[in-house]
Order: C-alpha cells, then structure tokens, then sequence
C-alpha cells in the first residue's frame, strides 16, 4: 500500500445497528445511510482519496449508479482533487445527481447503462496510461474494498458473529468486502466462527443470483438490467467472482426479489424509523423471502445492511400512493384527529 500520511475523511463509519422490531425473527439493520454521504460507499473513499492524493493524482474518476458518484465528489473536494463522475443518463436517482453537483463533479453522461460508462472509464484510463494522473476509484480499486470491510467489525463490536449477513448486490463489491472483514477477524484470533452471506438482487438485474438458483458456475449477464432500485440496475458486475466465492466458502446464498417486494420491503423500514433507498430494501426483501421459503430460522440472528439513505432517491417514494389531506383550518384537522381515535 502506498504510504499515506494525511487522510481525507469526513468521519465515515460508525452506523447504528438497529433491532427490527416490527419483523418476525431477529433481525437486524445495519443503517449506512448515516454515513457522511449516506451510503457505504463513504468507508471506502476515505481511502480511495487519501492514496490518490498521496501519490499525487491531480483526477479521480468513476462510473456509478448513484453513491459512488455523490460520495467520490464529496472526498475529492474535501481533498482538493477534481473529480469526474461518469453516468447512465437518467439512470441516476436525484439526490445522488444533486449531491455530485453540490461537491463541484465534473459529470459526465452517457446513453446507456452503468455498464457502458464503466466501460468508458476503463478505456479512458487505458489511454491516459498513468494512474499518478487520473486515479480510478470504482470498487475494482481494492483500497476501497479494504475500507468497507470495516462494517464487519462494526458488527462484530455490536453483537458478535451474526448467523447471517444479507447484503444488496450490484457491481458485487460490498458483500466481499465484508466477508473479508469476518474473515480476518477469525485470521487474528478475535473470533472462531463467521456469518454466511446472502446476497440480495433485483430480478430484473439477477445476472448473479440467477445463475446461482440455477446451479451454473458463472453469472448469466444481462445487457438491459432492470429494476427500480437503481444503486444495483447492474447487468455486467466486475466484482462477480468476488461475491460469489464469498457466498459459496461462507455457506450462504444468493436470492432475488421483484420490485414490488423491494417497495414493500422500503415502507416497513420507513414504518420503522428508518429510511432507505430502494436497493437498500432488497436486503429486508430478500430476509422475508428466505424465511418464507425456510431457508432462514426466526431464530437466526441476521444483519440486513441497509447500503443508502433514502433521501438519495425521493422520486419513488413520491411515486408511492401516500394520503394527504388539504384543510382550511385548524377544526378540520381536530375532526381528523377525532375520526381516527
Ligand atoms: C445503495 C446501494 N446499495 C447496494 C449497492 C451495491 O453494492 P456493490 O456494487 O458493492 O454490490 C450500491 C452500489 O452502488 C448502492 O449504491
């Protein structure tokens, strides 16, 4: 690792872990959404940014559905880079746009889909040739990884070993990331046991779980994925064999669910306190699927992580039938009150 001796952070990390009390069994969320950009991604830009601007990149530059962007802005300014995010257009939630805008990104658009900017950036990169110039820091970058790997610790300060960890999968780097944690937890001797992981898809951008349902060895890629839970609308993951070897040598599983059990799975969160951005929901989504089906206990202890606010992407919640009621004065919202007692 190159030697880094001032770091770039905003004070990432830190997530509460909530008890979910509305839900059958033990689960628990795992809330990234209070990290400083309000989302996982900020764990690992800390120290994405910190070894670009160690070595003296003047760029960073990323592909991304959404967090990436918004978080790799926020570093880079707090660090003094120039930043160039690269992105789907229209294929981004609001917030994430706004939040790229708000930290001075350079945005890049292209037509089509995560898939295809990503593609740009690597051949950007190809023929820019150096890294010292313009430091890449999509979840290829490895330094990432190593920062998000921090969540396992966190859980494991919290309550120990879960049974499970059930994490939404996209470009297929976080659910990795946090395998590695546990697992060089029990490497130091701290623990003797490790969680199995499930990853959670979209069945509209499955090209993982899918193939995993189906016994196949390799992903079914997907050129035109597609799922409101725009953070994992991912149909090429880079980091496929990554996750996959994290859920085959843990034991776990991979699962998808629709969009509809997605936005359920959202509104019991926000009927919990807590607010989550739809790819989030997919890890609640897929832990009531699994114990539907019996493949989880009540009794397991599970960690759901909950990767983004949802604030990110306020669009679809807006889209959610929601009853509001307009009053000409204060009576009428007494007769309200009154109604439902
Ligand atoms: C909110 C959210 N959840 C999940 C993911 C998927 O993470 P990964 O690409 O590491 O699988 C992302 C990635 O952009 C995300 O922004």
């Amino acid at each position: 690792m190159p030697k880094v001796t001032d770091i770039v952070t905003l004070r990432e990390g830190n997530t509460p872990l909530l008890r979910l009390n509305r839900v059958d069994g033990r689960a628990y969320v795992k809330f990234e959404g209070a990290n400083p950009t309000g989302s996982f991604k900020d764990r690992g830009m800390t120290i994405g940014v910190s070894i670009a601007r160690s070595i003296g990149s003047r760029y960073v530059i990323v592909a991304s559905t959404g967090n990436t962007a918004a978080s790799v802005a926020a570093y880079a300014a707090r660090g003094g880079l120039t930043c160039l995010v690269v992105i789907p257009r229209g294929g981004i939630a609001r917030g994430k746009l706004a939040q790229a805008i708000l930290h001075g990104a350079m945005v890049v658009e292209v037509e089509g889909n995560f898939d295809k900017a990503l593609s740009l950036v690597l051949d950007t990169l190809n023929r820019i040739g150096q890294r010292n110039i313009m430091y890449p820091l999509n979840s290829i970058n490895v330094w990432r990884l190593e920062g998000q790997k921090t969540t396992a610790f966190e859980i494991f300060l919290d309550i120990g070993v879960p049974d499970y960890v059930i994490v939404p999968v996209g470009n297929a780097g976080n659910i990795y990331a946090i395998w590695k944690g546990f697992k060089e937890l029990r490497e130091l001797g701290i623990i003797d046991k490790l969680p199995r992981m499930i990853g959670v898809q979209a069945e509209g951008a499955s090209p993982i779980a899918r193939a995993w349902r189906l016994g196949l060895d390799k992903p079914l890629f997907m050129d035109s994925p597609s799922t409101v839970a725009s953070a994992i609308r991912i149909g090429r993951p880079v980091n496929w064999f990554r996750a996959w070897r994290a859920v085959k040598e843990s034991g776990g599983t991979f699962v998808t669910v629709s969009d509809d059990e997605i936005l359920h799975a959202q509104r019991m969160l926000g009927r919990e306190g807590i607010g989550v951005e739809p790819a989030s929901a997919a890890s609640l989504a897929g832990y009531v699927k699994l114990l539907d089906e019996g493949y989880l206990r009540r009794d397991d202890t599970c960690v759901l992580i909950a990767t983004g606010h949802g604030l990110k992407d306020p669009d679809t919640i807006l889209k959610l039938s929601y009853e509001s009621v307009l009053v000409k004065d204060a009576m009428e919202i007494v007769n309200l009150v009154l109604s439902r007692s």
